[in-house]
């Protein structure tokens, strides 16, 4: 089985949140079970150490103003095809945003590029590697179905991946011409979107498959309040949208052996856990005093995470004992709202703006719990790294962190089966309680030790949903 993966992002090499995560640690996976990936990614600056040691593949005279190259290169387990197109990728600072913060005014044409590509690698191959399945991940390889239907009948299948239906890639129609997708196509039923180019919703009608994050985000798609636009084109093609919960990549993520940690440790040997809470107090300027739990916050600041919810609650936080710590860059107002709860709540709230990988890890290996109030939540992984690290995941109960956490209710407390606490509706007050909850189970030891160790030997690696997608592959082979 010969799959070809389209992303823009993919982890190590350039991050801007979970998508990359998945597009890092997936093909490994794959390639336990015997399948060949491949990753086509764009070269950004990130990767010009690399692509200098790789091998050109394929030449471009001209996409779209520039010349352009397809270098093929083994990089962290990974066979990668980087897209040089200097004209295209070659920009400092965010790969999605200029310097001002907003989307660079050429995004159709630099990830219509990655998709153009992506279809003719799936069409003609590389030598004699040719791809079964063609595997595109959210809007920016999402024309690639398209393009491929309308190559006609000799094709690879094609399975469309949404990690967050929010970013759904809009243009103006008049790029059809450029991006090479033929008038037929564009109808709607097909990739137009209220007169617009809809680059998800052309992978959406065109592809042969289409997988979401978690079980229940295929769920709540299916309906307005989280389908975003989406959700009639999406019942329309129910019978081939299913859900493949994300897992981590539990090398880089284990406490045993993290070298991000200040003390290693382990479900037996919790003791490193206390000596990482205690150098993050120091970094965020926190009171040492381990009466309540530390709090923890890894994420982007936007009106999805819900973390404005958590500013109205941080009142109630501070009040039963707790402590918080925030990582965390996006929306400037909310950047500017956590700085000042740093200052009201001097000792008990510390905040770092910024994006820190290393820091990522510290937090989770230092934390008691971790706050994830979101609005709509695809899969998430900061609760699964969260339940690896024993940092008890504090959820609201939507998407992937319904479907991976369980809820410290009396019938999972009895059965001996809770890993975190979930919350609903997606309010303030509703947050407030179950950060109450979490710092009453915080104060009886017992009980809290065993929800983590808990937390830490519920399965979050890979394996099964690697088999679900080898499955689906398979099933579209045949
Ligand atoms: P999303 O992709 O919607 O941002 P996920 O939970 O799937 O949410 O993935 C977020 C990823 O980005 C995780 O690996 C998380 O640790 C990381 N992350 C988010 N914000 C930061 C930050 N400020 N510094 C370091 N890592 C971060
Ligand atoms: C998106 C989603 C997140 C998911 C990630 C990886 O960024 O917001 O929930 O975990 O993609 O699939």
């Amino acid at each position: 089985m010969k799959v070809l993966f389209v992303a823009s992002e993919c982890a190590p090499f350039v991050k801007t949140g979970g998508l990359a995560d998945v597009i890092g640690a997936v093909p490994k996976t794959l390639s336990e079970l015997g399948v060949s990936v491949r990753v086509i990614l764009p070269a950004y600056p990130a990767l010009h150490g690399i692509t200098e040691g790789g091998k050109v593949v394929l030449e471009i005279d001209d996409l779209h103003g520039g010349p352009a190259s397809l270098v093929s290169v083994k990089a962290e387990g990974l066979d990668l095809l980087l897209l040089d197109a200097p004209h295209l990728f070659d920009r400092p600072g965010n790969i999605y945003l200029d310097a001002g913060g907003s989307d660079w005014g050429d995004n159709a044409l630099r990830f219509g590029a990655l998709s153009q590509v992506g279809a003719k690698v799936g069409l003609e191959g590389i030598g004699r590697w040719k791809p079964d399945i063609v595997h595109a991940h959210d809007w920016q390889a999402g024309l690639i179905p398209a393009l491929l239907r309308q190559a006609g009948q000799d094709v690879p299948a094609s399975v469309l991946t949404i990690h967050n239906i929010a970013f759904q890639g809009l243009f103006d129609a008049g790029l059809c011409v450029p991006l090479g997708i033929d008038p037929p196509m564009f109808t709607p039923a097909g990739a137009e979107y209220f007169g617009n180019l809809g680059f998800l919703k052309a992978g959406i009608a065109f592809c042969d498959r289409i997988t979401t994050v978690s079980p229940t985000y295929a769920r709540e798609l299916l309906h307005p309040e989280f389908g975003m636009g989406l959700e009639g084109i999406l019942q329309a093609r129910r019978t081939v949208l299913s859900g493949i919960l994300n897992g981590i990549d539990t090398d880089i993520w284990n406490p045993q052996t993290d070298e991000a940690l200040t003390a290693t440790y382990s479900a037996d040997l919790l003791d490193g856990k206390r000596k990482n809470r205690a150098e993050l107090e120091k970094r965020f300027d926190l009171h040492a005093d381990v009466d309540g739990p530390l709090f923890c916050v890894v994420s982007r600041l936007t009106s999805q995470k819900g973390l404005d919810l958590l500013l109205d609650a941080l009142p109630a936080l501070v009040a039963r004992g707790g402590k918080l710590a925030v990582l965390g860059s996006g929306d400037r107002e909310m950047e500017s709202r956590f700085i000042g709860a740093a200052h009201i709540y001097a000792g008990s709230v510390g905040v770092i703006i910024g994006y820190d990988e290393p820091l990522s890890h510290l937090m989770q290996g230092g934390s008691d719990a971790i706050l994830i109030p979101s609005r709509f939540e695809p899969c998430g992984l900061t609760q699964l790294y969260g339940l690896r690290y024993g940092t008890v995941p504090v959820v609201a109960r939507t998407g992937g962190l319904a479907d991976t956490v369980i809820d410290a209710n009396d019938a999972a407390m009895r059965a001996g089966c809770a890993t975190g606490v979930q919350f609903a509706p997606v309010t303030a007050p509703a947050l407030e309680q179950a950060i109450e909850r979490t710092c009453d189970l915080y104060r009886q030891p017992d009980i809290w030790n065993a929800m983590v160790r808990r937390a830490m030997s519920h399965p979050v690696s890979w394996e099964q949903s690697a088999r679900a997608y080898l499955d689906l592959y398979e099933s579209l082979s045949q």
